[in-house]
């Protein structure tokens, strides 16, 4: 099953076992990592689960085109790494991803 490790801005590390085809912002709120809104539900339309991609061991794929646009209207700046985690779905067993949680969200 993929791993996910989230880095909230304290530094605090949340390891979190994700199944295949669930996105970064489901497994998060569903196993109360902080900092992860996720407000429209995975709708890609309000840039409350953004996260900063640190590392993976599986390729992600690029952002989609609206994924693209929403990534100009995060609360804190966007970074080359940056990702709605509602967008962010491994697809490959043996996948870990790290991702940095930002201080804001809204
Ligand atoms: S949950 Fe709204 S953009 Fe990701």
């Amino acid at each position: 099953m993929p791993t996910v490790t989230y880095i909230q801005p304290d530094g605090t590390a949340h390891r979190v076992d994700v199944p295949v085809g669930v996105s970064l912002m489901k497994a998060a709120v569903s196993n109360d990592v902080a900092g992860i809104v996720g407000e429209c539900g995975g709708s890609a339309v309000c840039a409350t689960c953004h996260v900063y991609v640190e590392n993976t061991t599986s390729p992600l794929g690029e952002p989609s085109g609206d994924e693209d646009e929403m990534l100009d209207w995060t609360a804190t700046p966007r970074q080359t790494n940056s990702r709605l985690s509602c967008q962010v779905v491994p697809l490959v067993a043996d996948c870990e991803l790290t991702v940095r949680v930002p201080e804001a969200q809204v």
